[in-house]
């Protein structure tokens, strides 16, 4: 049964999101919307990006702002690339090929997936068509090293500049959706680079199917010397999160890092990338660039990101979404709002080139230390609820300063469920300020410059996001990262704090 869309107007990705889902059938959006277990990480990808603001700088003439960018030696028109994501011919029968086409007419980068629906010379031929695009080529540790090698050799001669190694995969994240919907990919749909027919794809779960010919030895003193031996391309780490592991991959001398937790569908309760970013970014040093993926959902959280020091950012959903709603102009109008919202915001923080985006852009909202009851709350199910005309008592829970889709409001109908309802707040609160407590506690340093008060700090980057409060207190103050807010001269101070 298809839905009636709810409006028609695109503006932003949520309203395609919105599109998509009356497109398709519950089971294709559920295998492409959902993550791991309790959609702990793939909620807090997006939610995560809600804690920062921006820091405007006014007078500015952005007249010709330019949000171009250099990734993998060549110029993209602003810095983002489509994430490898695998069946996109479920979403529109074209497919990666649109998407393709979509991303060279935006001349932004596209990763291709392994589980692509049509073969990477086929992908790059569609965007080459329309100008030239980085291309890169996403691939597993295989059992099989020499159809790996194979389909390395193939994606370098068709032109694609960089692999990205995924290596947050060793096994298969488990996801209920695929195992409750029996999911299976629908007929006609092949996985080529694999060599692996509809029939057969259709014959085993997916996880079965991965687990044929993933493999799970791998490692950093297997992979990346094997890798640098048969190819000339760029060799890039996808699914890093830590900066232990960005050392490891400047140590065996791999080209790049993609910050990526595969969109929460594989280990779920990791940090969402944008926590992990500054860690990542420290521990890279400038020695190699560091990209990020998940959650990012406007061309704001584009901007966030690079405030951050990530050099490049890229989408995996938003551009399935496109397709599921219209094929390639649904595509299109994904990477146009994406566009527009980044250059927008750039303009109106008053940075005339992406070089001009620093940690100077960027501030925390101290209240955001209740970032961790944000999931608890959704994954309580407070749905949004249609007010019908006879609602006898009605609730609006309404949580300010989340997106729109978290953005939650409860409509209850029933006595019955609006005490559950309350129930659950209260116990979301107390939760709330239990963790705050142990949070606060856990960072607070012994020469605590708050003077008893507690230091709150980023979970990951503990020298950037220094905010001084007491628990449950409203924001005081937001500070650029690198300074501490200091109540005694109630200003913001340059200061070196040491988490550990
Ligand atoms: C339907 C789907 C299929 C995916 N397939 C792959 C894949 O084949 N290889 C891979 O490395 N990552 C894959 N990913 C992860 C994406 O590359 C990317 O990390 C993630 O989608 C980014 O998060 P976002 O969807 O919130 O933007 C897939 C993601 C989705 C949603």
């Amino acid at each position: 049964m298809t839905k009636a869309p709810l409006h028609d107007i695109m503006l932003c990705i949520n309203d395609i999101k919105e599109a998509a889902g009356t497109k398709l059938p519950i089971s294709a959006t559920d295998f492409y919307n959902s993550g791991s277990t309790n959609q702990v990480t793939v909620t807090e990808n997006t939610t995560a990006y809600r804690k920062y603001r921006l820091r405007p700088r006014v007078l500015v003439d952005v007249s010709q702002a330019d949000p171009s960018t250099t990734v993998f030696g060549q110029k993209i028109r602003f810095p983002l690339g489509v994430s490898p994501a695998g069946l996109q011919g479920m979403a529109h029968p074209d497919g990666e090929l649109a998407t393709s086409r979509a991303c060279a007419k935006h001349g932004v980068a596209m990763g291709v997936s392994t589980f692509a629906n049509y073969t990477v010379e086929e992908i790059r031929a569609a965007g080459l068509d329309i100008g030239p695009i980085p291309h890169c080529m996403q691939i597993y540790t295989m059992q099989d090293r020499t159809k790996q090698e194979s389909i390395l050799k193939r994606a370098e001669a068709a032109g694609c500049v960089a692999l990205f190694l995924t290596a947050d995969s060793p096994i298969l994240g488990f996801r209920y959706n695929e195992h409750r919907n029996d999911f299976r990919s629908p007929e006609g749909l092949a996985f080529p680079m694999m060599d692996r027919t509809s029939e057969m794809i259709r014959s085993e779960r997916h996880e079965d199917g991965f687990t044929a010919f993933n493999s799970s030895s791998h490692s950093w003193a297997r992979e990346i010397p094997w890798l640098r031996s048969i190819t000339k391309m760029q060799i890039w780490i996808k699914g890093v999160l830590t900066a232990e592991d960005v050392e490891l991959a400047v140590q065996y001398g791999c080209d790049g890092v993609l910050v990526s937790n595969h969109g929460g569908r594989q280990l779920d309760e990791t940090p969402a990338t944008i926590d992990a970013l500054p860690e990542c970014v420290k521990a890279a040093n400038g020695k190699i660039p560091v990209h990020i993926d998940g959650g990012i959902r406007s061309g704001t959280d584009i901007f966030k990101a690079l405030a951050l020091g990530a050099e490049c950012c890229w989408i995996g959903r938003p551009m399935i979404w496109g397709l599921a709603y219209g094929g390639e102009a649904g595509a299109n109008k994904v990477l146009d709002i994406l566009y527009n919202e980044f250059m927008r915001c750039m303009q109106l923080t008053g940075c005339r080139s992406v070089a001009d985006i620093s940690h100077a852009s960027l501030g925390i909202l101290f209240s955001y230390v209740m970032s961790p009851m944000v999931p608890n709350l959704i994954g309580t199910r407070l749905e949004l609820r249609t007010i019908t005309r006879n609602t006898k008592s009605r609730v609006i829970l309404s949580m300010q300063e989340l997106a729109t889709d978290q953005f939650i409001l409860v409509f209850f109908q029933e006595p019955k469920r609006h005490f559950v309802a309350i129930m659950q707040i209260i116990s979301s609160a107390l939760t709330f300020f239990a963790t705050a407590l142990l949070f606060g506690q856990a960072v607070a340093h012994p020469s605590d410059p708050c003077n008893g008060r507690t230091i709150w700090a980023d979970t990951t980057d503990c020298h950037a996001f220094y905010q001084c409060g007491a628990v449950g207190e409203p924001v005081h103050k937001w500070c650029a990262p690198g300074t501490g807010f200091n109540p005694h001269t109630n200003a913001c101070e340059r200061q070196e704090y040491v988490c550990k």
